[in-house]
């Protein structure tokens, strides 16, 4: 039986991976699909927790690798995979999106010249100083099959001279919204936890590195503050670094600004749907958002989500203050426009991940 191998580490990565793992188990046995966690993120709320609600399979073998700074991480990260693909030589390895994760697995795979698919291949933001950008550009350089998600990324792919290797089988993150909304509706109980009101709060997160430095959190969390005592609630759940940056800091009495611990994934699109709108610097986080119709405020000058942008879901306010707070107050005052159709045309019909696994195994036996 054929081995092929989903390599994964960081909370984005877990969820397009469930999908994908969903439609491995469908092929009755043909496939033995192994998943091979690096520990790129390793706390309880995010990792295990995501294995766990998301119904995946625990990781055949966990790296352990754990934080630390971009090159050692990924320079760990690379030496622990290589001895582990070279073990159980796959006849093909997967890797998801941007993480150091992904480069990780990229620079090992292709060492060993084990044939390479990227899920989540062709997107670009154009900004180089972003860790991500620099990981997709690798990944979809090295791989020998893409899978870009949007008509926007194939036709990235193609300027790139990758048009040829790539497949567009729409996006695994709509499968897996698909899917998990039904889910969260009746298990999560999320808005009662934290007293929110249907349609009457919003939700926040930060992680990105530019927006965490002490300076920068400090100046988003005074507009924030602003919001949260003037416009609506606030719910942001707190990566574990921003939490860091912000030990000591005394917060307003008067503001609706709740800060929590991390959320699972079905309280997160659960919290998601109910909302108003959401603030975020998160990639993925822009398209749930627009995939179950709440409106998206994004703390960064560029997105490689371009389409939530021009559907009318999504608007960037990059660090300016004074376009948050206009961009709050459309939201709030603005109706919505109806981006359903939009979302199809990009990001398909939510039945990605069955055409990716099966488009893999079609090309591995013409491979062979
Ligand atoms: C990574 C991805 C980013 C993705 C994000 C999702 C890269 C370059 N970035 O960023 O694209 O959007 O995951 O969350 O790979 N930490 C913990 N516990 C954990 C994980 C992290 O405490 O389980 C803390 C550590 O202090 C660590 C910091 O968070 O130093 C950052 O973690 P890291 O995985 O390096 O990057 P992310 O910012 O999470």
């Amino acid at each position: 039986m054929r081995t092929i191998v989903s390599v994964v580490g960081a909370r984005p990565q877990f969820v397009k991976l469930a999908p994908v793992s969903r439609a491995f188990a469908a092929l009755s046995g043909r496939v033995r699909h192994r998943i091979v966690h690096t520990g790129q993120h390793y706390d309880h709320e995010m990792s295990g927790r995501f294995f766990d609600e998301l119904e995946i399979p625990r990781p055949d073998v966990d790296l352990g690798i754990g934080s630390g700074q971009h090159g050692r991480q990924t320079a760990s990260m690379l030496a622990a995979l290589e001895v582990e693909l070279h073990n159980t030589s796959p006849e093909a390895v997967i890797v998801y999106g941007d993480t150091n994760s992904t480069l990780a697995a990229t620079l090992a795979a292709s060492k060993l010249q084990l044939p390479l698919c990227h899920i989540e291949a062709g997107l670009r933001s154009f900004d180089r100083s972003m860790p991500e950008e620099i990981n997709r550009i690798v990944a979809d350089h090295c791989a020998d099959r893409l899978y870009p998600p949007t008509p926007v990324a194939m036709a990235n792919l193609w300027t790139e001279g990758l048009g040829n290797r790539s497949v567009p089988a729409g996006d695994v993150m709509l499968d897996a919204v698909r899917h998990n909304e039904q889910l969260a509706a009746q298990n999560s109980d999320v808005l009662g936890r934290y007293g929110l009101e249907n349609r009457d709060y919003g939700v926040v997160t930060i992680h990105r590195p530019i927006n965490t430095t002490p300076d920068a959190l400090a100046a988003i969390l005074e507009s924030l503050e602003r919001i949260a005592r003037r416009d609506l609630p606030l719910l942001f759940p707190m990566h574990p670094r921003t939490r860091a940056v912000l030990v000591g800091r005394v917060f307003a009495a008067d503001s609706e600004l709740r800060l929590v611990e991390p959320l699972g994934h079905l309280d997160m699109l659960r919290a998601l749907s109910a909302a108003r709108l959401v603030i975020t610097d998160s990639g993925g986080l822009q398209k749930e958002a627009a995939f179950v119709g709440t409106p998206c405020i994004t703390l960064r000058e560029t997105t490689e989500w371009t389409e939530t942008v021009e559907m009318g879901a999504n608007v960037l306010v990059g660090d300016s203050a004074v376009k948050l707070q206009a961009a709050v107050r459309a939201a709030l005052w603005t109706p919505a426009p109806d981006w359903q159709r939009a979302i199809r045309a990009n990001y398909g019909d939510g039945e990605a991940a069955r055409r990716i696994v099966e488009d893999i195994e079609r090309w591995l036996l013409q491979e062979a």
